[in-house]
């Protein structure tokens, strides 16, 4: 070998080790290496699913001060009941995060994650897909009275904020059922009229103007905290749904970097992520500015659809992991979002194979409106 093609093999190992170089450090936070179980997801037979316990307990509770009485499903019996916080501004409040969560052995294994958390969740945020009773032929009803036994033990106890995701649309014209979300919006009352429709969020909508209206509204005093649901994730680095939110970003993510939203919660795609704080406001499609970039006055991103339903686990990720993700992982589990006062919270995500009170991730965060300091948790960002 001649020493100008010696000199040109070392010019391409440089090249080489600089172009890996590059790729891993553009890697963003962290992917976990947990192992996890591998057996099926299988739902819980139907004669497991009932729950005599609530009118003993309802009467243990009789003291307790009760703001609404909700629900009506078979049994007509629920009734929830629970003690009023303290109000104000820097008043602590603690919410549970649960999303996609079916009616599986892992279903139950989540919510007693939750139950037996000893942070002790008052109000649940869930992000969509209930009981996956469109995976049964004719999309068996039965399956969305089994769900409501099984989540009465806590949903009787303490609100359950709901959002609709695409498994509560049962559209199913070949058995004449062409009213989407019928058995949905029996079962659950949201407030959904009061933004015009359950779908459709698309430009100049009544869905798109109602939230246009509605985010300046939003006194930072009275309510520090802004925390936005939704059932598709904008932000999402596996393989399962990916971008999937890209019209519904295109449209809203401005509203949400101007109007300071703390923290975006999703389901959808069924494992864990969170990002850092990003934006990708610039991109006009023209300019070719498609990567988001790291953006303190924009949210966190955080999909939580690893509730532990029939389907399983979303377990095949992009890779390099994107700068924009922090910390992802294919597992079961909740989260838990315990607001201190206008300028702190504490988050923390928990994977059912732990014990209750191990936290598999976590962030401190800062306030968008009262105290927008960093609080990045990637070296990178
Ligand atoms: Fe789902």
């Amino acid at each position: 070998m001649g020493s100008s093609s010696f000199s040109c093999s070392l010019l391409f190992l440089v090249l080489l080790g600089l172009v890996l170089n590059v790729a891993v450090l553009c890697n963003g936070g962290k992917t976990s290496n947990f192992v996890r179980p591998v057996e099926k997801t299988i739902d819980m037979p139907l004669d497991s699913m009932f729950s005599e316990s609530l009118l003993a307990t309802m009467l243990l509770n009789s003291t307790t001060q009760i703001l609404l009485c909700s629900w009506d499903w078979s049994h007509n019996k629920a009734i929830l009941v629970y003690n009023p916080s303290a109000v104000g501004p820097d008043a602590p409040y603690t919410f549970g995060l649960i999303g996609d969560l079916g009616q599986s052995f892992d279903s139950n294994r989540t919510l007693t994650h939750y139950e037996m958390n000893p942070q002790k969740g008052k109000t649940v945020l869930f992000v969509g897909d209930l009981s996956y009773a469109d995976n049964y032929p004719n999309h068996d009803n039965v399956r969305w009275d089994t769900w409501g036994r099984f989540t009465e033990r806590s949903a009787a106890y303490q609100p359950w904020i709901w959002t609709a995701g695409n498994h509560e649309i049962d559209f199913a014209p070949e058995i004449g059922e062409t009213k989407p979300f019928k058995p949905y919006t029996h079962r659950y009352h949201v407030p959904y009229k009061a933004s015009g429709v359950l779908l459709h969020f698309g430009k100049y909508t009544p869905q798109y103007k109602w939230l246009e209206a509605e985010l300046p509204k939003v006194n930072r005093t009275e309510t520090p905290w802004l925390i936005v649901l939704m059932h598709a994730p904008w932000y999402n680095s596996y393989n399962y749904h990916y971008m999937e939110g890209e019209t519904m970003r295109v449209m809203y993510e401005p509203w949400f970097v101007e109007y300071k939203v703390d923290v975006v919660f999703a389901g959808h795609v069924h494992a864990y992520e969170r990002s850092e704080r990003i934006s990708n406001v610039a991109y006009n499609i023209v300019n070719g500015k498609c990567t988001p970039v790291a953006d303190q006055t924009a949210p966190v991103y955080i999909t939580i659809g690893d509730g532990g339903n029939l389907e399983g686990l979303a377990t095949n990720m992009t890779e390099p992991q994107p700068a924009y993700s922090a910390y992802r992982e294919a597992s079961f589990g909740h989260a838990i979002f315990d607001i201190k006062n206008r300028t702190h919270a504490y988050y923390n995500w928990h994977r059912n194979q732990d014990g209750y009170a191990v936290e598999a991730d976590s962030m401190w965060f800062n306030n968008r409106y009262w105290h927008p300091v960093d609080d990045s948790t990637s070296s990178q960002s």
